[in-house]
């Protein structure tokens, strides 16, 4: 024995606790090295067979050694029995503590349009409805031709439309998903279609060239307008937490027969046209908004996707939801949805 062994026993103890983080094993550690028969223990046997002067050095040695290495033991023990409980720790310094309260981090919040997209989306699948999302990007078929708009049908003008380079159409209205849903689903069928559109139009403070549809489909047996007109009141009733003034006027789009157009009572002037005596923006002084083009659908419609319009009829709406919020809030230019401005959004 000398001063080198004991250093280097020092040394692989001190190296194998600091690599112990199990109580366990912790205690197997002491038993090995500071036992009554440890290794220490061992050492300090040998001391009366040193025969020369180093002996009382050697042993002074030895006493430090122990003193510290059970030191280091006791903090270790402690350490370890304050620690979160075992299934939390994974590696030295690394373990991660569940119950530690959060730090604060703002997260920011969803876009308007979103808010009340779920909020619609919600109302209407308490009404039985099924949600789909529309493509953003279909073909002409799915946009124009399923919706008895054969090539060169002169009503495929009412909308401005983009065309890809491959002939492909940004989506004009979420009637795109019409027959998608009409061929695969059996009636009797409920289906809203929420899906983003575009216009290729000059953009003022009620156009936009992106907007935001939500489609309403329902197939049954029997099916009128009377149907369409409770559904569609049922809904904006619940939206905006009031009993909303409707009125229809006729329109044309060729895949409904007979075509209608929603009009709803102003939310901001209440349907009066004036707003502290002055003409109201945002109705432009009728007291109404139209909000909505539906009628029942085309047989034609039906039919090109299966569905027998003797045994069956239904009906079909679209509105723009971007209109909707903005009258729900008071908003006045439809081209703050987009503009970016945290001003803006931050307000919802
Ligand atoms: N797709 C029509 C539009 O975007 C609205 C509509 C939907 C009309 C369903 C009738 C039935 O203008």
């Amino acid at each position: 024995m000398n001063k080198q062994t004991i250093n280097e026993l020092n040394k692989r103890a001190s190296r194998e606790l600091e690599k112990l983080f199990d109580l366990d094993k912790l205690r197997e550690w002491k038993r090995q090295y500071l036992g009554k028969k440890g290794l220490i223990a061992q050492l300090i046997k040998q001391l009366p067979g040193i025969t020369d002067n180093k002996r009382p050095e050697i042993g002074r040695q030895i006493n430090q050694i122990k003193n510290d290495l059970k030191k280091a033991y006791d903090r270790k023990m402690s350490n370890l029995q304050n620690q979160p409980p075992k299934t939390h720790r994974q590696e030295p310094n690394n373990w991660f503590d569940l119950t530690a309260p959060g730090e604060k981090t703002n997260l920011g919040h969803l876009h308007p349009i979103t808010q009340m997209r779920q909020y619609a989306e919600d109302i209407f699948t308490r009404m039985g409805f099924e949600i789909f999302e529309a493509r953003e990007v279909d073909d002409d078929y799915h946009n124009f031709e399923s919706l008895n708009m054969p090539p060169q049908h002169p009503a495929r003008d009412i909308w401005d439309t983009f065309w890809t380079n491959q002939g492909l159409v940004l989506i004009t209205h979420t009637s795109s998903m019409q027959n998608r849903i009409l061929s695969t689903k059996e009636p009797p069928l409920r289906a809203v279609i929420v899906g983003r559109c575009f216009r290729n139009e000059a953009t003022d403070a009620r156009h936009e060239h992106t907007l935001h549809q939500i489609e309403g489909l329902l197939v049954d047996r029997g099916i009128t307008l009377r149907h369409l007109i409770g559904v569609f009141k049922a809904f904006l009733d619940e939206f905006y937490q009031r009993d909303v003034g409707i009125k229809i006027q006729p329109s044309y789009f060729p895949f409904v027969e007979p075509g209608i157009e929603f009009l709803i009572d102003c939310t901001i002037c209440r349907g009066k046209g004036t707003m502290n005596k002055k003409q109201c923006s945002t109705c432009g002084g009728s007291g109404w908004i139209e909000l909505a083009g539906a009628g029942m659908i085309h047989p034609k419609v039906l039919k090109e996707a299966g569905i027998d319009p003797q045994k069956y009829s239904g009906f079909a709406w679209g509105f723009g939801l971007d209109r909707l919020v903005m009258m729900k809030y008071g908003i006045e230019d439809i081209r703050h949805f987009h503009s970016g401005d945290l001003r803006f959004i931050r307000q919802f």
